[in-house]
C-alpha cells in the first residue's frame, strides 16, 4: 500500500453553499488550523460538519486522509501494522491473524491512514472521530501535542519502530457527534483539551434556504417554504428525530424530480412532509391539527411590510439573514387532508 491510494486530492465543490455565515465558520475555522491547532466540529446530525471539513481540508490544498470512526478501531488500524510478510514461508498475512511459520520472517511496515498523514505532511479528517473508542484515539495525543507518532515496535526492530516526527504541514480536522447518540463514546478530556471545538447548532435560514435550493433545483421561494416548515417542525421539542437540512433535501429533491408543486393544496406534496417530517410522530395531541395550522402559517400571504425576524437559537442566531421572498401562486386556504391523510397520486 503506498500513500497515493490512502490520500484524496480534495477541490473545493462546485455545490458548496458559502453565505456569509458558512464564510464566517470556515474563515476563523481556517484560522486555528493555519496555527497548527486542530480544529473539531462537534454537533448534531444534518449541521454541515463534515461538508465543512472537506472545504476546510480543500482549502488547505495539502492531499487529504479520510478516516471514519468506528467501534473496531484499534490505534494499530489507525498507524499500521505488519501487515506484509517477506518469506520463503508465508503462512498467512491477513491483519490481526496469528502467523505461524518456522522459517525467520522480516516483516515489513506498511503504513495506514494516520501514519501516512503524519509522515507526509497531509490534512487528516477523522469524521466522527468518537465513534473509535477512547482507547483507540490515545495515539492522537503524542501526535497533536508533541508531534510525535510512537509507532508500535516491531520485532526485529527495523523500518517503522520508534517515533516518527510529525510533519510540519500536518493537519487535523476532527468531526463528532452528541454523546447520547447511539454507538459514540465518551471522548476523554485530555484529546479534547489539545483541539479547538466549534459547536455547530445548525445552519441559519438563510444557509439552509441556499442549500436546498442550489440541490434540489427549487426556486429560493420554493426552498424557504419548506425550510420554514422543517424548523417549525424542529422547534416542537422534544423530537426524538428532529427534521435536519437532509430532510429538507429530501422534500425538495422528490417534489422536484416529481414536479410536484410545493403548494398546500397539493396532497401529494403534503403527504411527502408528512412522510419526511414524520408529523405522526409529533409530541403533540392532535399531530394532524398542528401540521395543518404549520401549513397555513408557512404559506400565509407574506405581508408587505416583513415583521422583524425573532433570531433563531443556535449559535448563530444574530446572524439570521432574512431571505427576501414573493408569495408563492399557492392560496392559503387550508389544506385538504388536514383531518386525515391525503391520497397519493
Ligand atoms: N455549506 C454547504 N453547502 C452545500 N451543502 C451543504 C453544506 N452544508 C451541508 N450541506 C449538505 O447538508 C447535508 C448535511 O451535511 P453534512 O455535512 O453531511 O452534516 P453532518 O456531517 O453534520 O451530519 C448534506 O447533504 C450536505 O451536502
Ligand atoms: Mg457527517
Amino acid at each position: 500500500m503506498d500513500y497515493e491510494s490512502t490520500a484524496l486530492q480534495l477541490k473545493p465543490r462546485p455545490d458548496f453553499v458559502a453565505t456569509p455565515w458558512v464564510r464566517e465558520l470556515a474563515d476563523r475555522a481556517l484560522g486555528y488550523l493555519t496555527a497548527g491547532y486542530p480544529v473539531h466540529f462537534s454537533g448534531p446530525a444534518g449541521t454541515g460538519k463534515t461538508t465543512l471539513a472537506m472545504h476546510l481540508a480543500a482549502l488547505v490544498n495539502r492531499p487529504v486522509v479520510l478516516l471514519h470512526g468506528d467501534d473496531e478501531f484499534g490505534s494499530s488500524d489507525l498507524v499500521g501494522d505488519h501487515l506484509g510478510f517477506r518469506s520463503t514461508k508465508v503462512v498467512d498475512n491477513f491483519i490481526h491473524s496469528v502467523v505461524k511459520t518456522e522459517q525467520s520472517v522480516s516483516k515489513t511496515w506498511v503504513d495506514h491512514r494516520l501514519t501516512t498523514a503524519c509522515r507526509h505532511g497531509f490534512t487528516l479528517i477523522y469524521d466522527e472521530f468518537n465513534r473509535s473508542r477512547p482507547e483507540a484515539n490515545n495515539i492522537l495525543l503524542t501526535i497533536l501535542e508533541e508531534r510525535l507518532l510512537e509507532l508500535p515496535p516491531i520485532a526485529g526492530g527495523r523500518d517503522g519502530s520508534g517515533p516518527l516526527r510529525v510533519h510540519p504541514e500536518f493537519r487535523a480536522i476532527f468531526t463528532s457527534n452528541p454523546e447520547e447518540y447511539a454507538g459514540v463514546h465518551k471522548t476523554q478530556d485530555a484529546l479534547l483539551d489539545r483541539m479547538i471545538t466549534i459547536s455547530m447548532g445548525g445552519h441559519d435560514e438563510a444557509t439552509e434556504t441556499e442549500i436546498t435550493a442550489a440541490k434540489s433545483g427549487l426556486s429560493r421561494d420554493e426552498a424557504a417554504r419548506i425550510v420554514e416548515l422543517a424548523r417549525a417542525v424542529r422547534a416542537l421539542k422534544p423530537l426524538r428525530h428532529p427534521p435536519t437540512i437532509r430532510s429538507c433535501l429530501m422534500i425538495a429533491k422528490v417534489a422536484a424530480l416529481r414536479k410536484v408543486p410545493i403548494d398546500p393544496n397539493d396532497a401529494l406534496f403534503l403527504a411527502i412532509c408528512r412522510d419526511v417530517l414524520r408529523i405522526d410522530a409529533l409530541p403533540v395531541d392532535d399531530p394532524e391539527a398542528t401540521f395543518a395550522e404549520l401549513i397555513r402559517r408557512v404559506f400565509a400571504p407574506t405581508p408587505a411590510v416583513a415583521p422583524p425576524r425573532v433570531p433563531t437559537t443556535g449559535f448563530a442566531a444574530n446572524r439570521v439573514v432574512p431571505i427576501p421572498r414573493r408569495p408563492l401562486a399557492a392560496s392559503a386556504s387550508p389544506p385538504p387532508g388536514a383531518n386525515g391523510h391525503a391520497h397519493l397520486r
